[in-house]
């Protein structure tokens, strides 16, 4: 686990979020602007990281998560984005990223983080992972993606 990127972090990340299958070109563009941002202006981007590096391999990554205090809050933090690569699935390295994000997020004086998905069928693994991990289900917002496709709001205190 390391929290430092690496000007590699841009092409591995968009390589980790697109394997996973989970998410659109869009949203590809989204996750790596994030880090884009931070290689750029450091810590000033809001954005802080914890990456999973893959074994034997310095330029790739089996797992990462995104988070960062959400402006004009006092003390609460987002979960912008965690992934872990298929093959990797199922093997506690989502737990032990997004227990990092949070040690991480009270050190720096978090109180609450929060964490949206979505409702459809495809996300229920997603939704089962936040549950597991202590999170609460504080907001459904209905047909927020799609018609039929709600945004769903975890919360957690830390
Ligand atoms: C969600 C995700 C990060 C979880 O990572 P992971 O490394 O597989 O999770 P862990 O192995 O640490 O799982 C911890 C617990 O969460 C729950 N969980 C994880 N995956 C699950 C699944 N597919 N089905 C049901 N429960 C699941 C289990 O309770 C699990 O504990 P257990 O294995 O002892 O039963 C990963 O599945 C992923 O990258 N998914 C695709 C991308 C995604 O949805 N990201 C979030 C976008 S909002």
């Amino acid at each position: 686990m390391r929290s430092k990127l690496r000007d590699s972090d841009s092409a591995a990340v968009r390589a980790l979020v697109a394997e996973t299958g989970f998410f659109s070109a869009e949203e590809l563009d989204v996750a790596v602007e994030l880090v884009d941002e931070t290689l750029q202006r450091g810590k000033a981007s809001g954005y802080e990281f914890v990456f999973a590096d893959k074994p034997g391999s310095a330029s790739r990554i089996i797992g990462y998560a995104c988070f960062g205090p959400i402006p004009a809050t006092e003390s609460s933090y987002d979960l912008y984005w965690i992934a872990v690569a298929p093959g990797s699935q199922r093997d506690g390295l989502g737990a032990r990223l997004i227990r990092e994000s949070e040690r991480v997020a009270k050190s720096q004086g978090a109180t609450q983080m929060f964490v949206d998905t979505a409702g459809r069928e495809q996300y229920a693994p997603t939704r089962a992972f936040y549950e597991r991990m202590g999170y609460r289900k504080v907001a459904v917002l209905d047909d927020f993606f799609s018609p039929g496709d709600a945004k769903v709001i975890y919360a957690k205190m830390l």
